[in-house]
């Protein structure tokens, strides 16, 4: 049989991987595939460097619509990234009925309802494995290797930038921005790296991984995002006291009432959470992802790995290049879904605003080290209904003082149990009012992963 012939847009880091790993393995590739996989044309702004790169015997073009409307191209690869052009040319090549595959996370999160409404319409294939967690096969494992599940819950460290950051703001004591110029200088965080360091590349994979597993149409816009910014090289010196690492996760749940037992909506939230330290997760350090999943049946289960770089993201492009290539001849009903459940059979749960999420929490208060402050603030707490799980006093003289001659400062670093988030931040307000709390009240949350 001839090879599948493949159109690539965008030959910059991925591009040039998946070049790279599909010419090094090609024969073996073959064999899993049942065919060669060529890739044919590429377009990309600079023609001379991708001809360079792909070599004499591809077509490199600058305009990627002429890749589109190449009636020999199969499969279009879109490794432009971005909501912009990638999202028309995706649109137009599924018009053009090619398969596409892409690591384009932003666009998926963002546009991916239309994006698969439009294909599962003309019947073409939409696979993304590169767009959640790089090189680690999370996107097969929640549609095909869970399949039995009901999914409860997933957690992931699903950005190596601010993961990197974390590390090395815990190993070496330093604070945000020197740890950030740090992660600029070795290349692990980009010039402008506001999408990482504010959650927002973490919540676009967290929300296409809400989709699959729980079989709701994506929904970015109603993730909760926080990024790793305000975190201070101190909290994680206490989380560590505490026995806790803080990782910036991403979070999906299914949520359910405390009383009856019924499934009140999915939580969909991206925020620096204080994990166990005996998790495995809690390990994981610099640049890696991981992705904790439970399922009901399966129990916990944890999958690591590189989530980003040339190679490794490539390696999942061409899975997905091995499964498109599988099943292209299939009819189009007998394929695995785009987001793992059948489109007429999605759930419409709703994903729940922040204030109806239940999680503990850290709090840590700069107060006046004066007696009755610990009484004030822990009496806010149980007129809340908020039961303390731990509390850790630092002495004065280890914070330090307001000011020459004044009074001495203490941290109070409060674990709490579980509690709705709109009752904490009733509980936060009032004791920032408190003329004895000092500074803004810091929260992380915490989960348990058990
Ligand atoms: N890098 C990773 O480790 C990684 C991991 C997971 C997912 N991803 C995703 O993979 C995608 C690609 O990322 P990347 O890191 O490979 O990006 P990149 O290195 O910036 O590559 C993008 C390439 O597309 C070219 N391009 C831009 N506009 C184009 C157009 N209109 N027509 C044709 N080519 C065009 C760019 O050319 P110029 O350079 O000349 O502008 C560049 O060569 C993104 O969606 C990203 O989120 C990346």
């Amino acid at each position: 049989m001839n090879a599948i012939q493949v159109g690539l847009l965008g030959m910059g880091t991925v591009g040039s991987g998946t070049f790279a790993v599909l010419r090094r393995n090609q024969a073996e590739i073959m064999r899993r595939a049942g065919r060669g996989i060529a890739i044919t044309m590429v377009a990309d702004l600079d023609t001379v460097r991708a001809q360079a790169l792909a070599g004499d015997g591809v077509q490199v073009v600058a305009d990627a619509r002429a890749v589109i409307a190449n009636p020999q191209i199969d499969i279009v690869v879109e490794l432009i990234g971005g909501y912009g052009i990638a999202r028309q040319l995706v649109m137009e090549a599924i018009a053009a009925g090619k398969h596409v595959v892409t690591a384009n996370k932003a666009l998926l999160a963002v546009h991916g309802t239309e994006i698969f409404a439009a294909a599962h319409a003309r019947g073409v294939m939409v696979a993304f494995e590169a767009a959640v967690a790089g090189g680690i096969p999370i996107i097969k494992a929640l549609r095909e290797g869970l399949s039995a599940n009901s999914i409860q819950w997933i957690a992931g460290i699903i950005n190596g930038t601010t993961n990197f950051i974390l590390s090395e703001m815990r190993d070496k004591g330093l604070d945000f921005a020197v740890a950030l110029k740090e992660a600029q200088r070795l290349g692990y965080a980009e010039a402008d790296p506001t999408f990482d360091i504010q959650g927002v590349d973490a919540a676009h994979k967290a929300t296409i991984m809400s989709a699959i597993a729980f079989g709701i149409p994506v929904q970015f816009d109603k993730a909760y995002v926080e990024g790793i910014a305000a975190l201070s090289a101190q909290d994680i010196r206490y989380a560590e006291q505490l026995g806790y690492r803080i990782k910036l996760l991403g979070i999906t749940k299914r949520s359910f009432d405390a009383q009856t037992g019924v499934v009140r909506g999915i939580e969909l939230r991206v925020h620096p959470s204080l994990v166990p330290m005996k998790r495995l997760i809690a390990s994981v350090e610099g640049a890696m992802n991981a992705v904790m999943v439970h399922g009901d049946a399966v129990g916990t289960t944890l999958y690591y790995g590189k989530g980003a770089g040339s190679e490794p993201t490539a390696s999942a492009v061409i899975a997905d290049l091995v499964d498109v290539t599988r099943l292209h001849t299939a009819d189009a009903a007998q394929r695995v879904p785009h987001l793992a459940f059948h489109p007429d059979a999605m759930s419409d749960l709703r994903v729940l605003p922040m204030g109806e999420v239940v999680t503990s929490y850290y709090l840590r208060l700069r107060v006046a080290d004066q007696a009755g402050v610990l009484a004030r603030v822990t009496g806010i707490l149980a007129d809340a209904g908020i039961s303390i799980d731990a509390v850790l006093q630092r002495e004065a003289d280890e914070v330090g003082f307001a000011g020459e001659g004044q009074i001495a400062q203490t941290d109070l670093i409060i674990l709490t149990h579980d509690t709705r988030e709109a009752t904490m931040d009733a509980a936060i307000a009032q004791m920032q009012a408190l003329p004895s709390v000092l500074q803004a009240i810091t929260r992380i949350r915490k989960e348990e992963l058990a």
